[in-house]
């Protein structure tokens, strides 16, 4: 069986260690992205002790930033099979990053962006290659004239509702951008989880890390979706994208 190559972002967060086991279970030579090093080293140490994969290493980069997405393409010297985007954030109180970004926008739209711009090349000419977008069910009330809340009064879900709608329109561009060169996109919602994420939110989460976990796995890795593109998936089940209707708004994201 040839070598497959996987990278995820949000890795120690509640899902993403729980996608990175998935994925290390499966085989995959597996790069864990995120901001914390001390975090990735640890999860990176597990997973090779738990699963027995010791293709495993981590890559330390702020999400939010696009020049520390750029250089960490810029080191990769592998292909790329998958691409799970999953890492986000949900600050209370409005924070933009060093370059004047609002900081849900950023990491939860731009970072998602910028890994597949970035990382896209690593995966032409592979067989079944994938882009999952983390996504959710909670999403909605874009407003394309004010995506990082400069004149609207910032509120936390309202901005995260917002971003996770652009995952999911992002889905749906860059699988028509993306399709002549046989890279797949998918969104998947992975169910309600308690996490750092959704305690800033106000709720709890009632679903494990592995119920989370299971459906942004089952879209990177099952068979069975080979050759499907553009489509959002909630309960490991391809479902109807109300974002998904109007291609030319979406391709505005893009
Ligand atoms: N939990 C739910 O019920 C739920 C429901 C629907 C969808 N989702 C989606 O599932 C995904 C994972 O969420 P979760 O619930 O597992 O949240 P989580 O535990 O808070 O994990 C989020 C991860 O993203 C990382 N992150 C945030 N900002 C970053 C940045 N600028 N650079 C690098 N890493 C950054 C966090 O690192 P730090 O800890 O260092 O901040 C953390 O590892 C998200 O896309 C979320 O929208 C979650």
């Amino acid at each position: 069986m040839e070598q497959r190559y996987a990278i995820l972002t949000g890795a120690y967060g509640a899902i993403g260690s729980a996608i990175a086991e998935g994925l290390a279970k499966q085989g995959f030579v597996l790069v864990l992205a995120g901001r914390n090093a001390d975090k990735l080293e640890k999860l990176t140490t597990t997973l090779k002790h738990n699963t027995g994969n010791t293709n495993i290493s981590y890559h330390a980069l702020d999400l939010s930033r696009r020049q520390e997405i750029e250089n960490f393409a810029r080191q990769w010297d592998q292909p790329l099979d998958v691409l799970v985007n999953n890492a986000a954030a949900t600050p209370r109180s409005r924070e933009e990053t060093p370059e004047g970004i609002e900081m849900q926008f950023a990491t939860n739209v731009l970072g998602y962006y910028w890994m597949i711009k970035y990382f896209h090349p690593f995966m032409e000419r592979r067989d079944d290659a994938r882009i999952v977008n983390v996504a959710s069910y909670w999403a909605g009330d874009m407003d394309l004239n004010d995506l990082e809340f400069t004149s609207r009064r910032y509120n936390n879900d309202t901005a995260y509702r917002q971003t996770k709608q652009a995952n999911r329109m992002l889905t749906v561009a860059f699988a028509e951008k993306l399709a002549d060169k046989n890279i797949a996109l998918l969104a998947a919602h992975p169910g309600d989880v308690n996490s750092k994420l959704s305690n800033n939110l106000g709720y709890g989460g009632w679903e494990s890390p592995q119920q989370g976990a299971a459906t942004p796995l089952f879209c990177a890795t099952n068979p069975s979706l080979k050759g499907i593109t553009g489509k959002y998936f909630e309960n490991q089940t391809q479902t109807p994208c109300r974002f998904s209707q109007d291609k030319n708004r979406s391709k505005k994201v893009v």
